[in-house]
């Protein structure tokens, strides 16, 4: 066998800064607007919603941001993860391509997501807030939150959006263990909420609707804010801990990847990879970038780019993103992180200038290389990142027909053993493929008519 199949880094190389992207983008990102006036936002507007010290890394160009103390604390309960290489899916697909990947799934919630929570608890703890409240798709944010929270001292709420609170039950009973509350979305405890049970009472939810929620609540509560798990740029920078650990573990093995592969539902995994790759490229460096999301919710590859709001009651600002309209209800897919609306407005913009090439895939397509990752190399994978990993295996067979020996890197951006209901599904050959139909792709643009252009 040639090269190792995990490569380790020492706890004391883990990266003790985060890398933001804004500090090098050929074009900046453009301005989160305020609603109510088209101007851009100040960082007051936000003050009721995030607190101050999170809402100034929001805004921050500067390109190194030091990760505290505390928060590297935390970060050692799991990483640096390891980079394995997949030596038996590369066999299985017979391509001479080297596939390399990035295990997030050994987290204690089990997914990137913790990258963030751990991080973003403790700013809210340092600024003195108690309480915070957030939304979940899959549960995998819920879950990384509550134990975040758990960790700082800090209580939760979190709003689960409905098709997957039935679908996952399992997630709702970690989010318990480490001491958070969780609600299915649409719920009776906010305007938000009920409004929508008026109208729609059967609807499967919407992380739209569920942010709705948790901002409605902590705008109310005392000593209370909100927590966001994707999308935003603070989220994104925490998540470059990823990228820059891989860049670490490929250089202790001389290699440098030709493809950086990553799923992207809000964009957070995706960009935590790639960016300081992204980094790289906007330098001169040849590094091909793969943002792969579900063809049922294609907000990368169909949606406009567009000023739109990042939730459904419409009480965020306006962001400059691909999106597929604030109102728009996904169908319910079982990948139920990567079911929202909007894409993050870095990766968006990533898109525009060409960095990044973005791809969809069908549902069946993923859960058959899913069950091929999991006869192979073991580890079930979340449906999410099955579809990162049906791009990588798209860019191997490529490498098998040109006969190169290519390096795909990609992101494992959690496992899959709360989300075993939609392998059942697929197994019993209940699932089919659907791609959302142009008519919805018509009726989000006219959704977004109105609304200033970016
Ligand atoms: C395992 C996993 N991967 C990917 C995603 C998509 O989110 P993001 O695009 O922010 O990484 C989620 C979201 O819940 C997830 O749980």
């Amino acid at each position: 066998m040639d090269g190792p199949t995990k490569i380790f880094l020492d706890e004391k190389d883990m990266p003790r800064q985060w890398y933001n992207i804004q500090a090098d983008m050929p074009t900046p990102m453009k301005p989160p607007l305020n609603p109510g006036t088209g101007q851009p936002i100040s960082p007051d507007d936000l003050a009721p919603v995030f607190p101050m010290n999170l809402i100034e890394q929001e805004v921050s160009q500067e390109r190194w941001i030091d990760i505290p103390e505390p928060v590297l604390e935390k970060l050692l309960l799991w990483r640096p993860s390891p980079l394995y290489r997949a030596k038996a899916f590369e066999e299985a697909l017979g391509t001479p391509a080297k596939i390399y990947y990035k295990n997030e799934g050994v987290s204690p919630p089990g997914s990137h997501k913790p990258n963030t929570a751990v991080a973003q608890a403790y700013y809210n703890k340092a600024f003195g807030i108690e309480r915070l409240t957030t939304e979940t798709g899959a549960g995998q944010w819920g879950s990384a939150l509550a134990f975040a929270c758990k960790l700082f001292g800090l209580k939760l709420k979190v709003y689960m959006v409905r098709i997957s609170f039935d679908q996952k039950p399992f997630r709702k009973f970690m989010m318990e263990t480490w001491g958070a509350e969780c609600v299915p979305s649409p719920s009776p405890n906010t305007n938000a909420g009920r409004s929508i049970l008026e109208k729609l009472p059967d609807t499967p939810g919407s992380l739209g609707i569920a942010i709705s929620e948790a901002i409605e609540d902590a705008v109310t509560s005392k000593n209370c804010r909100y927590s966001l798990g994707s999308v935003l740029n603070h989220v994104l920078l925490h998540q470059t801990i990823i990228g820059l650990e891989a860049q670490k573990q490929l250089a202790l093995i001389d290699t440098y990847p030709d493809v950086v592969v990553g799923c992207a539902g809000g964009g957070s995994n995706f960009a935590g990879l790639s960016f300081p790759y992204i980094r790289d490229k906007i330098h001169g460096k040849e590094v091909h970038v793969v943002a792969a999301e579900p063809a049922a919710c294609p907000t990368m590859t169909k949606a406009p780019f567009v000023y739109d709001f990042g939730d459904t009651a419409m009480t965020t600002p306006l962001l400059p993103m691909h999106s597929l309209g604030h109102d728009f209800v996904p169908p319910p897919l079982h990948a139920g992180g990567l079911r929202y609306h909007g894409m993050a407005p870095l990766v968006s913009q990533l898109i525009i200038d060409g960095l990044i090439e973005p791809r969809s895939y069908h549902q069946l397509e993923c859960y058959k290389y899913a069950v091929l990752w999991a006869g192979t190399e073991g580890f079930i994978p979340a449906p999410e990142t099955s579809h990162a990993i049906a791009a990588a295996a798209e860019e191997a067979l490529r490498a098998k027909e040109e006969g190169k020996e290519k390096v795909i890197l990609l992101n494992w951006s959690g496992h899959g053993l709360m989300d075993l209901t939609g392998y059942d599904a697929y197994l019993s050959g209940k699932l089919s493929d659907y791609a959302l139909p142009e008519e919805e792709i018509a009726r989000a643009e006219a959704a977004l008519e109105g609304l200033p252009k970016p």
